[in-house]
Formats: structure tokens, sequence, C-alpha cells
């Protein structure tokens, strides 16, 4: 094996197995923490060890998601931070919670993937060694579980990422490389939400309502309904998001610009106020079962959105259904009327990431072109920034959205 030059540049590489010293990355700082079209920077660093129980994937391309929105403007965790207060040497972020590429080093005792393997990557980092997963518990809840290209380093923005050798699936062989880069965070995320909450999985005939209908995890969640039989109504806040909510499969959608009782629920003590409250949320209600058409509420609602849309979606859940929740886009303090949740016997159930079996099941989903990983815009490698800037502003196209890094298309 010839030795390598010390840098390539992006779609270069030298021969597998071989490493370079350093490689080009889409950088976060925390001098440069806010609008995410500042916030990302290309600059070189080292290409990082490969430890053992890991592989060094050669990135093609590299999917976008909501995280590095957060974790561009520092807010709510700076992730710089929080590393180095934990021992970690870097002054920077490298982020990107999805990739394909090829795995192009191999570190000791590492199973189920070989060099030259083209791979997909689910971002649910795990401690094998961990007492919970020890002792049988879900690695995907395991104390120990770490978003990477978030909370950890070393994501998808660079020439070469870092992961744990069972976080890798096989790339889809009919999808591009964007295509197959695009869908896993928020596919494994929905498919979670939808099949991973026993008794509350879909069941043929259930209504779901899925926020963001239009969005990443929403354009997935349509389809996963779908294909086993319930029924998806989709919230949205335009008629062409609308309208790609109903080629997935939607059997309708609600334009949520039409309602104004969103926001934090009043005081439940504060009757006039309540009763406004009430009034915006049964017609939001009423909405659905024109949509639906029939009066029966959603036996799952799919949330992520969070406390704009939290009360109407625990107000709006069939008696002992399920409202399950994987983010807080609008923010963090979920109101709930309590008399719904207990009266009506409903559950609110928490959903993060996905375990490696789930990111395996949604692929083959995928793999068999049941599920279309919905790539909606591939950006150059110099345009991540701009990326998340239309994710934070909801100005992105409706679906996923890739990154090219070493791919040329
Ligand atoms: N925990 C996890 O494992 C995990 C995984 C993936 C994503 N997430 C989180 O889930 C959230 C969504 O992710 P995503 O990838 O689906 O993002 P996305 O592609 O941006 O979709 C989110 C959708 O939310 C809708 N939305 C925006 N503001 C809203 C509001 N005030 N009320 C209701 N809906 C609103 C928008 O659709 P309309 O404007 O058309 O309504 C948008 O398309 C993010 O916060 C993300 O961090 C968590």
């Amino acid at each position: 094996m010839t030795a390598p030059q010390d840098l390539y540049e992006l779609g270069d590489a030298p021969e597998l197995g071989s490493v370079p010293r350093q490689m080009y990355a889409s950088l976060i700082r925390r001098e440069r923490y806010g609008q995410p079209v500042d916030a990302f920077r290309t600059e070189v660093v080292d290409v990082p060890p490969v430890r053992r129980g890991q592989v060094l994937v050669k990135v093609m391309a590299a999917g976008v998601n909501y995280n590095n929105v957060w974790a561009a403007l520092g807010q709510p965790l700076d992730v710089i931070g929080a590393r180095q207060k934990a021992g970690a040497t870097e002054d920077f972020h490298i982020g990107g919670s999805d990739l394909s590429g090829v795995v192009w080093a191999v570190g000791e005792g590492v199973s189920g993937v070989r060099l030259g393997d083209e791979v997909v990557v689910l971002a649910c980092r795990w401690d094998e060694s961990a007492e919970d997963i020890r002792l049988g518990g879900d690695p995907a809840a395991s104390v120990s579980q770490r978003v990477w290209g978030y909370e950890e380093n070393y994501g998808s923005f660079a020439q070469f990422a870092v992961v744990d050798d069972y976080m890798c699936h096989p790339k889809p062989a009919r999808l591009s490389w964007a295509s197959a880069a695009c869908y896993m965070a928020t596919a494994a995320t929905a498919y979670r939400q939808l099949f991973g909450w026993d008794p509350h999985t879909v069941r043929p005939g259930d209504p779901v309502l899925v926020w963001g209908g239009a969005g990443g995890l929403g354009s997935i969640a349509i389809q996963l309904v779908r294909h086993v039989g319930g029924i998806p109504v989709a919230v949205v806040s335009s008629p062409e998001r609308g309208e790609f909510c109903m080629r997935l499969g939607a059997k309708g959608w609600i334009d949520r610009r039409e309602f104004d009782h969103w926001g934090r629920m009043p005081d439940t003590t504060d009757e006039a106020a309540m009763s406004r409250w009430l009034s915006g949320a049964r017609a939001f209600g009423r909405r659905f079962w024109e949509v639906l058409g029939e009066r029966r509420n959603p036996r799952i609602v799919l949330e992520h959105s969070g406390a704009d849309t939290i009360p109407t979606s625990i107000y709006l859940c069939d008696n002992a259904g399920m409202v399950v929740i994987c983010g807080g886009t609008t923010g963090y303090n979920g109101d709930v009327d309590l008399r719904f949740l207990w009266m009506r016997q409903k559950r609110l159930q928490g959903s993060h990431v996905a375990s490696a079996r789930e990111a395996r099941e949604v692929t083959r989903l995928i793999d068999q072109g049941i599920i279309d990983p919905c790539l909606s815009r591939t950006f150059p490698f110099d345009e991540i920034g701009l990326a998340h800037q239309l994710i934070h502003d909801n100005r992105h196209p409706a679906g996923n959205m890739a990154v090219l890094v070493n791919a040329a298309e």
C-alpha cells in the first residue's frame, strides 16, 4: 500500500484502507454560534483515530437534520461546551447525523461490517458494556445513549466519519448516495414512534394525526401509517405541502394557519380563557373528523412540534390512545390538562431515535421501494449552513435534504 498524502480534495481519496492525516470538514465553533448560515465553515482538521469496535467511513453524502440547527444555534445545548466538560479536547463540532459512504478503515474487534462495504448509519450510539444494556435493557434507551453528530463529535459533515460497527446498515443498493444519506434519522425515529410502543402500534384502520406531514419525520410517517393500513391525516402550513402529503398517501390535510389557539394552555382556573382555548381545540377536532370522513379521533398522534401543539394533541387523541413525542421544535413546556389524560386513559410517550433493529427494518422497507426516502434537495458541501438555515426558517422543501461530500452526484 502506498503512503497516503496528508490531505485529499473532496471526491479524491487514497486507496481503500489507507487513511490521510487530515480532512476537510464543515465546522461549528463556539464563537460562530448563531444563525446556521454563518455557523458552519469548511476547515481542515485531523482525521480522528479509529478505536476498538469502530470503523472509519468515507462519507459520500450526508443527511441534513434539525439537530444541527440546534447545534449551530448553541441552544438548547452548547454541544462543544458540554463535551469539553466531559473531558473532550476538541474546540469544534463536526455535525451530521446521517450518511451514506464506504467503510474505509476498520478498528480492532469490529464485526458485521468489512472494508469496502457501502453503508448507511443510525446516529444512535451507546456503550455496549453499560450495566443497563448488560441487564437486557433497550440500548436506544440506555443511560449511555448519545446522538452521534450532535451530542457526539465527528459526524458526517466531513470527508471521513467515525462510527461504531453496530451503527452501520447496508446501503439500499437502488438508492443514489444522496437518497441513501437523507432518510435514516427521521425514518428510524418515525418508525419507533409508530411501532415501538406496544400496544400502541398502528393497526389497520387506525386514524393517525401527523404534525408537520411534509417535514422529514412526517413524510416518512405518512407512508409508514399507510403501509400498515392506518389512516394518516397530515397537518401542514400550506396547500402545496398538503398536496405533497396526499401524494404520499395521506387521507387529507389540515392547514394549521386556519386556527389560532396554538401555544401554551391558559391556566385551567381561568374559565374565560379556557373556554376560548377549548373552542379552538374543538374546531381543530371537527376539522380532523371532516378530513377523516368520520367522527373518530386519532388513536396515535405523532408529535414533535412541542409546546405550540401538545395541548391540542392530548385533547384530540382518542380514549386510550397515545401521543408519542420525539421533539419540541416550538418549545419544551408541554402543557397537559391532566383531566384528559387520566379520565380518558391516554398515554403520553417520549420517543428518541431508534434501536438497531428498527433502523434495519425501516431500511428494508426503503430498500424494497415500499417507503420513499423523499429526497427533496441536494446541496454542495459548502452550502451546509444554507441547508440548515432553510430548516430553521421553515423554508425548506418538503421531505428530507442531503449534502454531497465525496460523491459527485
Ligand atoms: N428525538 C429524535 O430522535 C428526533 C429525530 C428526528 C427529529 N427530531 C426532532 O423533531 C422535530 C422535527 O424534525 P423534522 O426532521 O421532521 O423537521 P422538519 O423537516 O423541519 O419538519 C418539521 C415540520 O414541523 C412543522 N412545524 C413548524 N412549526 C410548527 C408549529 N408551530 N406548529 C406545528 N407544526 C410546525 C413544519 O411543517 P408546517 O409548517 O408545514 O406545519 C415542518 O415541516 C425537530 O425538532 C427535530 O429536532 C427528533
